[in-house]
C-alpha cells in the first residue's frame, strides 16, 4: 500500500490557502464585492460573518495583500481569538497602531484585522467604537466572525456586512479534485463525494479530512473516508431511512442498533440521519419535508440531553409512521 509522503510538510489547508481573491472558492456575490473594492482601493469598514471554513480569514488578507503590496507587515495588526482584546489592548495596542505613521501607496488605509470578533468582550467592542471612527481617516478594521449578532449593533452600522454561505458541493469538490491532482492523491470519485459529505460545506474540514484520509489509509474510497473521519456510514444510515420510508420497521430499527453498537453517539447518528435525508433522492418531497422536521425535533430533544436509543427508536417509528400515512403524525 503505498501512503502520502507529506508528513513533514505544511498542512494542506495552510499549503492551498488562497493567495489572491481570485483562487477564493464560492461565494460569487460576496467576493465579487471584496473585489470591486480591491480596484477602487478604499476599503470601508467590514465585517465578515458565516460558518467555519469557508474563506472569511482568507479572503480579508488577500484583500489587504491586494490593497497594501509591499506595505502589509507593517500597515496590518492582525488581532485574533488566541491574543488578548480585552479594554485595555483595544486602548493602548489598537490606537498605538492607529497613531502609528505607515508609509502606503496612495488613497491606501492601514488595516487592522479582527479575527474572530465573536469573542471580543461587548466591553472591548464598546472600547472600539470611537477608536474606529476617531482614526477612520487612516485606519479601517476588518472583523470576522462566526456569528454577527454576537457583534454589538454600534459596531454593525459602522460596517459593510458581507455574508459568507456554506460552500455548494460542486465546490468542494472541484477544489478537492485540484489538491488531489496536484498532491497525486489516488481516489475514487465516490470516495471524493465521500469526503464532501463528511465536510457539510466546510472546505477546511473537506481539506483535512482529504489529508488524513491519503496519509493514513493510502486511497481515497468511501469507506477509508468515514473509517478516519469516524462518522456513521451513511450507505447504513440510508438502508435505516429507506426502511422507514416502506414502514418496515425492523429493518430500520436493526440498522439503527447496528449503528449504535458501534459507539457513534446520538448526536453523530441524528445529524447523519439529516444530511443523508436532505440528499435522498428516492423519497417524494413532501415525505422527505416530513422527515426533516420530525428529525430536527429530536436532534433538539438530543441536545436537552435526552439522547437514548429509545429517544433514535421513537424517531425511526414516527417516521415509518409518517411514511404510510402522514396524517398519522402530531408534532407537539
Ligand atoms: N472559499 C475558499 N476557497 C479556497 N480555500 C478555502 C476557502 N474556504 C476555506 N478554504 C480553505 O480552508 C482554510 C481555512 O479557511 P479560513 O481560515 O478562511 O476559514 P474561516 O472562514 O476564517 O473559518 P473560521 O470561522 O473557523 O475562522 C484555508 O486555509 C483554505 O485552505
Ligand atoms: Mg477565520
Amino acid at each position: 500500500m503505498t501512503t502520502g509522503s507529506q508528513g513533514n510538510q505544511l498542512p494542506w489547508v495552510e499549503k492551498y490557502r488562497p493567495k489572491t481573491l481570485a483562487d477564493v472558492v464560492g461565494n460569487a456575490a460576496t467576493v465579487d464585492r471584496l473585489r470591486v473594492i480591491e480596484e477602487n482601493g478604499n476599503c470601508p469598514h467590514l465585517l465578515l460573518s458565516g460558518l467555519p471554513g469557508i474563506g472569511k480569514t482568507t479572503s480579508v488578507h488577500c484583500l489587504a495583500h491586494a490593497l497594501l503590496g509591499d506595505a502589509y507587515k507593517e500597515a496590518v495588526l492582525e488581532l485574533n481569538a488566541s491574543d488578548d482584546r480585552g479594554i485595555d489592548v483595544v486602548r493602548n495596542k489598537i490606537k498605538a497602531f492607529a497613531q502609528k505613521k505607515v508609509s502606503l501607496p496612495p488613497g491606501r488605509h492601514k488595516i487592522i484585522i479582527l479575527d474572530e470578533a465573536d469573542s471580543m468582550t461587548p466591553g472591548a467592542q464598546q472600547a472600539l467604537r470611537r477608536t474606529m471612527e476617531l482614526y477612520a481617516k487612516t485606519t479601517r478594521f476588518a472583523f470576522a466572525c462566526n456569528q454577527s449578532n454576537k457583534i454589538i449593533e454600534p459596531l454593525q452600522s459602522r460596517c459593510a456586512i458581507l455574508r459568507f454561505g456554506r460552500l455548494r458541493d460542486e465546490e468542494v469538490l472541484q477544489r478537492l479534485v485540484e489538491i488531489s491532482k496536484q498532491e497525486g492523491v489516488q481516489y475514487s470519485d465516490e470516495g471524493l463525494a465521500a469526503v464532501v459529505f463528511t465536510a457539510d460545506g466546510d472546505l477546511r474540514q473537506a481539506v483535512n479530512n482529504l489529508q488524513s484520509t491519503w496519509t493514513g489509509l493510502g486511497f481515497v474510497s468511501p469507506d477509508n473516508v468515514f473509517v478516519v473521519c469516524d462518522q456513521p456510514h451513511p450507505i447504513i444510515v440510508r438502508t435505516m431511512l429507506e426502511a422507514c420510508a416502506k414502514g418496515d420497521i425492523d429493518t430500520a430499527l436493526e440498522k439503527l442498533d447496528e449503528v449504535w453498537n458501534t459507539g457513534y453517539s446520538s448526536v453523530d447518528i441524528v445529524t447523519t440521519l439529516f444530511r443523508v435525508t436532505r440528499t435522498l433522492d428516492s423519497l417524494a418531497e413532501p415525505v422527505k419535508l416530513d422527515f426533516i422536521k420530525e428529525i430536527g425535533w429530536t436532534h433538539m430533544r438530543v441536545l436537552e440531553g435526552v439522547g437514548t436509543l429509545l429517544q433514535l427508536s421513537g424517531l425511526l417509528s414516527r417516521l415509518a409512521r409518517t411514511a404510510i400515512d402522514p396524517k398519522l403524525v402530531t408534532y407537539t
